[in-house]
């Protein structure tokens, strides 16, 4: 059976756009909805653009109260009956309450080689630390903050002169050929990890 595919972003899309144009053809998924915390999210046009539905619940009016802001959205998620739930540069903590009703069918992208460097500010961690490579990973969202099973990571070397913009674009080039890759094992029922590179 096809496995039905949510995906949640704050911004440009850029990992949102890679994994909806791979769920073609002989694809185990397709994607449902793409849904937002910003409602200006560059990354809902290009959904739309793609057919998808999308979706937008603005966090800030719920200030602190992060369970009333997930409810709302829960509410888009829900009616999509998604199979898996994706986040692609999600960039609001869910409560563990939201984590465990996705438990073991939610993926994250994050820009680091876990478990170095959870949370925000990757690359300048990494420049900072004297590091001689970076990456990103696929991993199974738990309610420890970037913690969960890795699925799979790609590798790209740090160069003399990189800055935390350089870097960054490496490795989003990286993000945009894994996170597809590790979706659609992920789709098939394949928990080993990809390693890229
Ligand atoms: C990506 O680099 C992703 O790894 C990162 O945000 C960017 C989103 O770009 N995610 C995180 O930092 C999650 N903590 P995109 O909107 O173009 O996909």
């Amino acid at each position: 059976m096809t496995k039905r595919v949510a995906i949640l972003i704050s911004g440009g899309g850029s990992n949102m756009v890679t994994l909806v144009d791979s769920m073609v053809g002989d694809h185990p998924a397709r994607p449902v909805l793409v849904a937002s915390n910003d409602p200006n999210a560059g990354g809902l046009a290009k959904a739309a653009e793609r057919g998808i539905p999308t979706a937008a619940v603005d966090h800030k009016p719920f200030g602190k109260d992060r369970a009333a802001f997930e409810a709302e959205l829960l509410k888009h998620i829900e009616a999509a009956e998604p199979d898996i739930l994706c986040l692609a540069g999600f960039m609001r903590i869910l409560t563990p309450d939201f984590i465990a009703r996705f438990e073991g069918r939610m993926l994250n992208i994050h820009p680091s080689l876990l478990p170095k460097y959870k949370g925000l500010h990757t690359h300048a961690r990494a420049l900072e630390a004297g590091d001689s490579e970076a990456g990103c990973s696929v991993h199974e969202v738990t309610a420890e903050l970037d913690d969960g099973p890795i699925l799979g990571q790609a590798r790209v070397p740090i160069l003399d002169g990189d800055d935390p913009d350089t870097l960054a674009q490496r490795v989003l080039r990286q993000e945009h050929l894994l996170y597809p890759q590790v979706l659609r094992r992920f789709a098939s029922g394949n928990r080993d990890i990809l390693h890229l590179t």
